[in-house]
């Protein structure tokens, strides 16, 4: 297998956990790009279910390298509690761990200003990881960075900088309580000597693996949709989740990445606000969300759901260069009488085919559909696209039309053995 990245296509949680550990045994080394423990990737096997936040799914898999890159948010507190989870279940974590020095720190207090922020007037449901903040201050220029765990000395300095504003916002806008510098100094120097051992300069590291003819997966966290840039601005996370950020945030090059394939879900899901225009609401949203178990892995909400958009696919396919799709989740659709797929949008009347760049205008849109006869019968089992019910390889190759990309893996099911490949 050539050197790929999974990216989601949609709004997050499109089961790249699970294709990544479905190609697992295809790669050596494992590489996280973007995003921090806002990300939840379930991986399900057996009667074995893991929940990555901040590791990439490879981890689970012995003998492979895991990277966490530079364009990574850290919550190192997290980070610590996520690889000791793992290890009480007899994962494997020494020696096959790579953090880069210049992944940024996710600091208590961010959590702390993105609460407090989200309690106000215009919260954008986000999971509380402290992501937003991270970025902020990354960008800048007073981010700490995971390197700075290492300089006691200029650690302090840093985190006054940061500190001192930071409180003032914090008790005078907000009348909130302020943040203790010694306090979080030394809760920042109590975890730093167990994460000393894995920082390294990963993008050095990663180029040297591919030189030696290393087979690289780069496991994107969040979805297109969420992008900072070609997201649903505002309602969108902060690092950059498409293409560019894989290679951005790993310090490769395009050469580097031979594959993109996207996931997507045969359905759509979304979690916090923001525009959706396929959403559907009670009692068939019920229905769908508990059948397809659509509730957040990292904060437990229950997923908005909606039906395919095939406006907002074409759009993804093309930001990031999409090779192939992986569709999961065809199993939730089993039961479903006809099923429908946006294939453009109306506003005010007028035909649009492509996504609008102010969400007030995305909340406006009306879907059009074109509907589809459901397939009223189990595909878990099932272990090729000629065995599925007829309606369902007509989905699947209506979608493969509309978006001009090979559909060339099917998930039915949570576990790795529940799915075809074509
Ligand atoms: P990710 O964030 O993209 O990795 O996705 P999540 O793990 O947050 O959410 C996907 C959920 O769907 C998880 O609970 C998976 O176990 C589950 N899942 C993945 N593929 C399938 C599938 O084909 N069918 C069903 N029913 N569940 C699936
Ligand atoms: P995975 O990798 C789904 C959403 C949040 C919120 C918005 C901003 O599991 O697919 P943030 O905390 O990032 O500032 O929140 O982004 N969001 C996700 N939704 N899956 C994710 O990750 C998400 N990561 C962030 O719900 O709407
Ligand atoms: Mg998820």
């Amino acid at each position: 297998m050539e050197n790929s990245v999974i990216i989601g296509l949609q709004w997050g949680d499109e089961g790249k956990g699970k294709i990544v550990d479905l190609l697992a045994k295809d790669f050596d080394v494992f590489v996280r790009y973007g995003g921090g423990a806002n990300a939840g990737h379930t991986v399900r096997f057996e009667d074995k279910h893991f929940a990555l936040h901040l590791l990439p799914s490879g981890i689970i898999h012995p003998n492979k390298i895991c990277i966490l890159g530079n364009g990574m948010a850290i919550d190192p507190f997290s980070l610590i509690a996520e690889i000791e989870t793992l290890k009480s279940r007899g994962v494997k974590i020494n020696g096959n761990l790579f953090i880069s020095e210049k992944a940024h720190l996710v600091l208590p207090h961010y959590q702390i200003l993105e609460r407090l922020r989200e309690s106000g007037t215009h919260p954008l449901g986000t999971t509380g990881k402290g992501i937003g903040p991270t970025y902020e201050y990354k960008h800048s220029r007073l981010g700490l960075r995971m390197g700075d765990l290492l300089y006691e000395k200029t650690l302090k300095e840093k985190l006054k900088n940061i500190l001192e504003p930071l409180n003032f916002l914090i008790k005078n806008y907000y009348k909130s309580e302020e943040i203790d510098l010694e306090v979080s100094y030394s809760n920042l120097l109590s975890i730093s000597e167990k994460l000393r051992n894995y920082l390294v300069d990963t993008s050095t590291l990663i180029n040297s693996f591919i030189s030696f003819g290393k087979k690289i997966l780069f496991e994107g966290a969040q979805g297109t949709l969420l992008d900072i840039d070609h997201g649903t601005y505002p309602f969108v996370t902060s690092s950059h989740c498409t293409i560019g950020g894989a290679l951005t945030g790993s310090g490769v090059s395009h050469k580097s990445v031979k594959k993109c394939i996207g996931v997507v879900k045969a359905y759509t899901t979304r979690v916090g606000k923001g525009p959706f225009p396929t959403e559907i609401f009670p009692p068939l949203s019920d229905k769908i969300r508990n059948r397809g178990n659509e509730f957040g892995t990292t904060t437990g909400r229950p997923r908005r759901v909606g039906w395919l958009d095939l406006v907002a696919l074409r759009y993804a396919v093309n930001i990031n260069g999409i090779d192939e799709i992986a569709l999961t989740k065809l199993d939730v659709l089993d039961e479903l009488l006809d099923i429908q797929v946006c294939t453009k949008y109306r506003e005010r009347g007028t035909e649009i085919y492509s996504l609008p760049s102010q969400w007030e205008i995305m909340e406006k849109l009306v879907p059009e559909y074109e509907v589809l006869p459901g397939w009223s019968c189990p595909t878990t089992s099932i272990k090729s696209f000629m065995e599925l019910p007829k309606q369902a390889q007509k989905y699947i190759e209506f979608l493969e039309e509309n978006l001009k990309v090979p559909i060339k893996m099917i998930s039915t099911g949570p576990r790795r053995e529940e799915t075809i490949f074509r």
